[in-house]
């Protein structure tokens, strides 16, 4: 399966932090591409392996734990009836997943496990999925997350935190967008759902296998790193959704990575790329890690450039 096309880098001349929302393509809430088996070898190891890392929901998330469960299922079964179904046995609701041959109980018997809930969405998804609940003060906080792509973080130490202190190291973001971010969430409805692209860049070392390059929990650029080649810079884009639950009122936020390597990137979003480049202010791209991959980036472009030009003439 193609995946899901990522929306492309804008080229935007002038740095703002931009809340970028648009109505959610509701027929691909959750997509499925032919990474599909190899992501979710990925995904099991670390659901096994560090799954206090990537994975912690708080005593009350655990009926929106559950009632995301019964979302993800329904879409899957409607949207991919080849790859997932629903069985009815000893009168309990199960999903199979023809894929990989697990099936998880839906039906949320009392007792079940908040965590099983949880799970089983992101063993089901390609995305990662969170749930943020109101606090007494009106400001959305992480109540659950199964986080195993993380950039720069982990739900370990993040569970539980608001929105806006989760936002702490990126710069700007408190001026630029925190206040649009808390009315946008305030105002989701069931009805209408969202959603909001990001890119990150990324560095890989020439061993790392695909857990390394997707589970970052420590950040995406070692400063280490003097010299990467094209084919070691990534682009690594997210595409993050929200959608309000109708039952319990929580928000179920996904967010599913993509990752283009440098050298696969069309002409014309590498141009964008050095656009937008060069209108972060220092400390955004501080944050951003250009100083570890920036020269780099502008050099395969201008290597690009001269082929273009040469072809021309
Ligand atoms: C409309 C809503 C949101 C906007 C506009 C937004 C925007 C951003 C931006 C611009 C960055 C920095 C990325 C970069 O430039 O490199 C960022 C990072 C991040 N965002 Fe969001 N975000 C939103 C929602 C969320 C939600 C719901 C979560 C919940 C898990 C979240 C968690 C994070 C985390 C953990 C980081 C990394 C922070 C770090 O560097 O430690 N964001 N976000």
């Amino acid at each position: 399966m193609a995946p899901y096309p990522a929306q492309p880098i804008k080229g935007r001349e002038r740095y703002r932090i931009m809340m970028d929302i648009r109505k959610l393509d509701v027929q691909n809430w959750l997509t499925l591409d032919q990474n599909y088996m190899e992501e979710h070898r990925v995904r099991d190891d670390l659901l096994r392996e560090k799954r206090e890392k990537v994975l912690q929901c708080l005593p009350e998330s655990q009926d929106a734990c559950q009632e995301a469960l019964g979302e993800v299922s329904d879409f899957l079964c409607d949207r991919f009836p080849n790859m997932f179904q629903k069985v009815v046995q000893d009168g309990n609701c199960f999903i199979r997943n023809r894929m990989t041959g697990e099936q998880f109980d839906i039906g949320g018997a009392p007792g079940g496990e908040t965590i099983d809930a949880l799970e089983a969405a992101v063993r089901l998804t390609m995305e990662d999925l969170s749930i943020l609940m109101m606090n007494e003060d009106g400001e959305y906080y992480l109540a659950a997350s199964a986080s195993l792509f993380p950039t720069g973080w982990t739900v370990e130490e993040r569970i539980g935190w608001t929105i806006s202190r989760l936002h702490q190291p990126v710069p700007l973001w408190h001026q630029h967008v925190a206040s649009s971010v808390s009315k946008f969430l305030a105002r989701l409805t069931p009805t209408s759902p969202m959603e909001r692209s990001n890119y990150f860049v990324e560095i890989k070392r020439p061993d790392e296998n695909l857990i390394e390059i997707l589970y970052r929990p420590k950040g995406l650029c070692e400063k280490d790193i003097c010299s990467p080649s094209p084919e070691e810079i990534l682009i690594r884009r997210e595409r993050q959704t929200f959608r309000r639950l109708p039952k319990t009122g929580t928000i179920l936020f996904g967010v599913k990575t993509y990752l283009t390597p440098l050298d696969q990137l069309p002409m014309q979003e590498l141009e964008n790329l050095a656009t937008e480049m060069k209108s972060w202010p220092h400390y955004v791209g501080e944050y951003k890690g250009k100083e570890v991959w920036g020269a780099k980036v502008l050099e395969f472009y201008q290597s690009r450039v001269s082929q273009v030009d040469k072809v021309e003439v």
